[in-house]
């Protein structure tokens, strides 16, 4: 099974940025612990992670001739507004799962509404960065 993890914006400042809200462990950190759990449960994951709009529009462009078996998006603010990023996922038929670091619903009200969550499979918010590994799981048991 072939995943993509897609980061966007800020998400390279994990263990930088808000630390009250998103944790101590570095972007790197997390991303490598994902990586070796991949590894174990026999995944092919790949991790990506941009800070511009169109690069991630390219990358799930490219998923899709990379034949990739599903993706998991932690959009960064885009979430709350980008139909381009909305309208990239929409074009690709695979499971989809929408994941934030952070509770959006209880934070402002500008993060409660997700563009990108109606052309996701699922969504799992507020539960730090084991989101992510719950997200794998759920590709692999559930999902795929
Ligand atoms: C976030 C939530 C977004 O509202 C915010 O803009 C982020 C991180 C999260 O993981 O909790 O950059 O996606």
């Amino acid at each position: 099974m072939k995943l993509l993890v897609i980061n966007g914006p800020n998400l390279n400042f994990l263990g930088i940025r808000e630390r009250g809200i998103y944790g101590t462990e570095s972007y790197d950190g997390i991303m490598e612990r994902l990586k070796e759990k991949a590894k174990e449960d026999g995944i092919d994951l790949e991790v990506f992670q941009s800070n511009s709009e169109g690069g991630i529009i390219d990358r799930i462009q490219q998923a899709y001739h990379d034949r990739v078996n599903g993706i998991i998006i932690n959009p960064g603010a885009y979430a709350h507004y980008s139909i381009a990023i909305r309208d990239a996922l929409a074009s690709i038929e695979v499971p989809k799962i929408e994941v934030h670091m952070s509770n959006v619903y209880k934070r402002e009200e500008f993060r409660h509404t997700s563009v990108i969550a109606p052309v996701c499979t699922g969504e799992i918010v507020g539960l730090g960065s084991m989101g992510y590994f719950l997200a794998m799981d759920a590709m692999k048991e559930y999902i795929i």
